[in-house]
């Protein structure tokens, strides 16, 4: 007779309570597992230790696990896990989109949504339920590996596109095909480690972590519902995160009411022994883990045994199994792996993965993503006069180095076959040469250099070639073996002969475009000087040389700005425009206060927010129509300030200006940043049109945390800034205030 936890129509907490009343303590702490299921005997493991998770799993060896797990004594279906994070990147024949870090400078959360769902389309048609996808890492020191995966510097940005992101992935309904499980991850402060070391140190003080890194976790747990967090690998004030009650369970669990489950990342919990020594031994381990509130357990084999050995010892209360038994559980009921997507038809794949509607998407995240940093009249290219391109460096025809990290190249994927990516992708010199034969232009493509390797004998011929060209396009940038996880960079200048061949290309006083194709900003002042105009395209996605050619013979007019700063030098990091006040400023002799290192700026060499088009626009008449907000204790209740500015498109072409919205908060109880970015408008205006725009910033985003840790608004002098970059001479100015 089946039980009660099999019937759909009972509610979703019957159905836990039951089935849980049916387990055993071996069969509930299973569930707590999570295996690589690519590597070593672990898919052997699935019934000796009741394993409720994989993840990494592909191919067929997906419906065969979900069969064996139906055999088991309560035919508790298995959930997989992946990291499906700029696409279904994994898996042959996906779509494939910009990086997050790119997609971020299109700021469109529609884009976000949709990249999201088109992916979460494909993970679901292979068979799998959840993406360790959004990143709400905070990215502001660029010699961090990782920095391609984040949503880039500032942190109420990265709560909107993530959850933009989020409701991409879970939809309404998780029992769907197009649906999975999102994670947000790493949480929290994972981006901010010590000196860019990725999984080392962050010195965050609870303000900080409540000021900076904690709110757009919160907005992904309250506003967005994630399902799940993962854990990140960094300790905190010597808190390694999965050994801190405080961080995971309550925070998100008891103050923020998230229902869902926290997932460790690789290994957290033996590293709490074998890495970060606060454990004496892998079992002291589990402990640890277990009642700092981390639920699942990735790849950390040894906490089973050792969790049923502590709960029988009477070392740990089985209740905390429990709570994190039921918060998985309730998610396997959630998706309906109990029920009718227990199985996905994987014939229906190949009409899935890849198909035109999927790589449109993709096509306008690319072209979207694009950052045009300089042009001086250079581009577009004049297609009327056909023009005769010069094509150079290796980043140009690179599949992986267009793609970046989190796809076939890169470490985790398991798989050695990319003929995929190589299929599909259109690199810029293949996007040119299409459009030399379709007539447009002339192009000749010569290597030149490459991120790391070191032939001159290239750039020579690089240098021949110019000589028969009107314009060079020099792409430039890294390559995947120069950055993602265990690939910190102390040195952050072009690498291998690229600085050098931009100088020699440079000299044939030729105009020189230079395209950069990087997963992260580098030191690049020489370009920013001597280049004629810049294109950030950051890792662009597999459509990218399309987009990259579309834009520069003028199809494509760009509309992407910066969402990451560029320093000037690596001795400037960390560097991001939401920066504090105090630095001593004057020295004497010195005019320039901007100038507080002696030996470089303050400033960037490019800005949050920068970003130009073909179009121009002008900003004016910023008005604010109540200047006067009276003070309120409930924040959510509080009035919304409401501001607006008209935007004008000064130019002959219709474009797409992202006005942004900074506040500063004039005195303040503590220290806080210069302003911070609390609104931002997508703002399409055709040729010659003026239109009003209108911003509504809630109460709750005027909030500081104050020295007693709670969030209060402060009354007094606010000044809401609203304009075309993070750049003070970009920005129009008005006063309000809370009384
Ligand atoms: C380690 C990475 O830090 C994390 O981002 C990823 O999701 C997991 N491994 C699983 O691959």
């Amino acid at each position: 007779m089946s039980q009660p936890y099999t019937n759909p129509s009972l509610s979703i907490a019957e159905r836990v309570e039951n089935l849980m009343s049916l387990m055993t303590l071996e069969e509930k702490v299973g569930q707590m597992l999570q295996l690589p299921a690519n590597m070593s005997d672990n898919v052997d493991k699935l019934e000796q230790w009741n394993v409720g998770s994989y993840l990494h799993c592909t191919g067929d060896m997906v419906e065969e696990l979900q069969q064996r797990a139906a055999k088991t004594r309560l035919g508790i279906p298995l959930i997989f896990g992946i990291d499906a994070i700029h696409g279904h990147c994994f898996e042959n024949d996906s779509t494939v989109f910009p990086t997050q870090l790119a997609l971020s400078c299109a700021w469109s959360k529609q884009l976000s949504q949709s990249m999201a769902h088109v992916t979460a389309v494909e993970t679901r048609a292979c068979g799998l339920h959840w993406t360790f996808s959004p990143v709400l890492c905070v990215g502001r020191d660029s010699r961090w590996g990782r920095i391609n995966e984040t949503f880039g510097e500032d942190p109420w940005l990265i709560g909107e596109l993530a959850a933009a992101a989020i409701h991409g992935y879970q939809g309404e309904n998780l029992a769907a095909n197009d649906t999975i499980l999102a994670c947000a991850k790493h949480y929290v402060a994972y981006g901010e480690t010590t000196g860019g070391r990725d999984a080392y140190e962050a010195e965050v003080s609870p303000r900080k972590l409540l000021s900076v890194f904690l709110p757009p976790f919160e907005k992904a747990v309250k506003q967005a519902k994630v399902a799940t967090l993962m854990a990140g690998y960094q300790a905190i004030d010597g808190l390694p995160c999965s050994a801190s009650s405080w961080i995971l369970r309550d925070i998100p669990k008891t103050q923020w009411g998230m229902d869902g489950f926290i997932v460790t990342d690789w290994d957290n919990v033996g590293s709490l022994h074998d890495k970060q020594r606060v454990a004496e031994d892998l079992r002291h381990a589990a402990k640890l883990g277990l009642e700092a509130g981390n639920d699942m357990i990735m790849t950390t084999p040894s906490f089973y045994q050792h969790t049923i050995d502590l709960v029988n010892q009477g070392e740990v209360d089985v209740a905390l199994v429990d709570d994190a038994v039921a918060r998985i559980l309730s998610y396997k009921f959630k998706l309906g792996l109990f029920d009718d997507f227990r199985y996905t038809d994987l014939s229906k794949k190949p009409q899935i993965l890849g198909n035109p509607v999927h790589w449109h998407a993709s096509l306008e995240a690319s072209r979207q993503s694009l950052t045009l940093l300089k042009n001086k009249q250079v581009l577009p290219l004049d297609e009327a006069n056909k023009p005769k391109i010069l094509l150079c460096g290796a980043n140009a025809d690179d599949v992986v180095a267009q793609l970046g990290d989190w796809s076939f190249g890169s470490m985790q994927a398991g798989a050695s076959d990319d003929s995929f990516h190589r299929r599909d992708c259109v690199t810029l010199r293949q996007g040119l040469q299409a459009a030399a034969d379709a007539g447009r232009c002339e192009l000749s493509y010569v290597r030149g250099a490459a991120p790391a390797e070191a032939d001159f004998e290239e750039i020579l011929a690089a240098v021949d070639a110019a000589a028969n060209s009107d314009v060079i396009v020099a792409c430039v940038g890294d390559i995947l073996s120069q950055h993602g996880e265990f690939h910190d960079r102390a040195n952050l200048d072009l690498s291998g002969h690229q600085q050098a061949m931009l100088e020699a290309l440079k000299a044939t006083g030729k105009p020189l475009v230079v395209v950069f194709m990087a997963s992260k900003p580098l030191t690049i002042p020489w370009v920013k000087q001597h280049a004629d105009a810049i294109v950030c395209a950051f890792n662009p996605g597999a459509k990218g040389g399309i987009a990259l050619t579309e834009l520069l013979l003028g199809d494509l007019n760009p509309s992407g700005k910066l969402t990451i700063s560029f320093p000037v030098h690596v001795g400037q990091l960390p560097v991001y425009y939401n920066k504090y006040q105090g630095w001593h400023a004057l020295i004497s002799g010195r005019t320039n206060h901007q100038e507080r290192y002696i030996d470089m700026p303050e400033q960037p060499l490019f800005s949050f927010g920068e970003g130009q088009s073909y179009s121009e626009f002008e900003y004016s008449d910023l008005q604010v129509a109540n200047p006067t907000l009276s003070a309120s204790q409930d924040l959510a209740a509080g009035e919304a300030l409401k501001v607006s500015v008209q935007i004008k498109n000064t130019s002959q072409r219709a474009g797409i200006e992202i006005a942004q919205l900074y506040i500063r908060d004039c005195v303040a109880s503590v220290t806080i940043p210069v302003m911070q970015l609390r609104g931002f408008e997508r703002v399409e205006l055709a040729a010659g049109e003026s239109r009003r725009v209108d911003f509504s910033v809630p109460y709750e985003d005027l909030a500081l945390i104050n020295a007693q840790l709670e969030k209060v608004v402060e009354p007094g002098a606010f000044k809401v800034l609203v304009g075309a970059s993070s750049k003070a001479e970009d920005l129009l100015s008005a006063d309000f205030k809370v009384a």
